[in-house]
């Protein structure tokens, strides 16, 4: 056996990933003895993928796309967040034997906004567009934040419902949450924008009406590039006080991901500014 322990990301694509990069910058930071690899997950044989690398030893798995809501399937236990979101980005064995699942997304979302930027949702009126994958992650975590308003629009309305619903039982009499195809946005305007659709693998960007945003508001792109994203540069055309792309998101999820294995948070910031240049 081997004398570190052994972690790895599964995905489909894979080689892009930033993960062992971030991980390994971890552990030399907190003094601890481990590798980090990558795992190119087959759709036919995840399962069978994800119970060999335990039943070999390996300590912890980091999960990304499309495989999110097959590892929350796989799973024996989960979190609070990754039920709500039907999806997990990180695994480990229990001592019991049983495989773990937790979702780090949204939470990686909260900090680097609220521990990188300084921003603090409470009270702010927010849109999540998209009800993919990707908003489902970051759902619960942003409806904690205790917006005055929390509206989800997607291209296909209905989804946008059914991830309205999901929130259900966490809702209050008095809340403000509609789910609803983009048309609904109409003369709506927001403190803070998040999109989670994949337009921007087209460089696209969601139809959203010109004034959607509140002058002086936030823009937040879960995905990020080596230059502004086409909804970064949006929103700075359309005076967003912070328009501020995915990476940081990036790096907090690891961060919380490596705190959930290891006990220990690690420093974010620096990691952060090397992989801007990396990537
Ligand atoms: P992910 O796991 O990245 O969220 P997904 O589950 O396929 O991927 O979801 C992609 C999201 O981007 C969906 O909300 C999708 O809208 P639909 O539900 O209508 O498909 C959204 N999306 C993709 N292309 C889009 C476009 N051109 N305009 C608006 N939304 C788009």
């Amino acid at each position: 056996m081997p004398t570190y322990d052994q972690y790895a990301v599964i995905g489909n694509p894979i080689d892009h990933s930033q993960s062992p990069r971030i991980h390994t910058i971890f552990a030399n930071q907190t003094g601890h003895n481990l590798k980090y690899g990558r795992i190119l997950g087959e759709d036919k044989h995840f399962f069978q993928q994800v119970t060999e690398f335990f039943a070999n030893g390996g300590s912890g798995l980091n999960v990304t796309l499309p495989f999110k809501e097959l590892a929350w399937q796989l799973a024996d236990q989960c979190s609070l967040r990754a039920k709500t979101a039907q999806a997990a980005n990180t695994l480990w064995p229990l001592s019991t034997g049983q495989l773990f699942a937790d979702n780090t997304d949204g939470i990686g979302l909260i900090r680097d906004l609220h521990e990188n930027h300084g921003i603090n949702l409470q009270g702010k009126s927010i849109l999540l567009l998209g009800a993919g994958g990707a908003a489902r992650g970051v759902l619960y975590a942003l409806w904690q934040q205790q917006p005055s308003r929390f509206w989800i629009a997607n291209r296909t309305a209905t989804k946008a419902v059914e991830l309205v619903k999901q929130l259900a039982p966490y809702r209050t009499s008095q809340d403000d949450i509609q789910g609803g195809s983009l048309e609904i946005l109409d003369t709506e305007q927001f403190d803070c924008i998040i999109n989670a659709t994949s337009t921007g693998l087209k460089g696209k960007m969601p139809q959203i009406p010109e004034s959607c945003l509140i002058p002086g508001g936030i823009v937040y792109d879960m995905a990020y590039a080596n230059e502004p994203t086409v909804f970064v540069r949006w929103g700075h055309e359309h005076g967003a006080a912070y328009a501020l792309d995915g990476l940081g998101m990036l790096v907090e999820q690891a961060a919380e991901s490596f705190l959930l294995w290891r006990r220990i948070r690690p420093e974010t910031t620096k990691v952060l500014e090397l992989l801007r240049s990396f990537i």
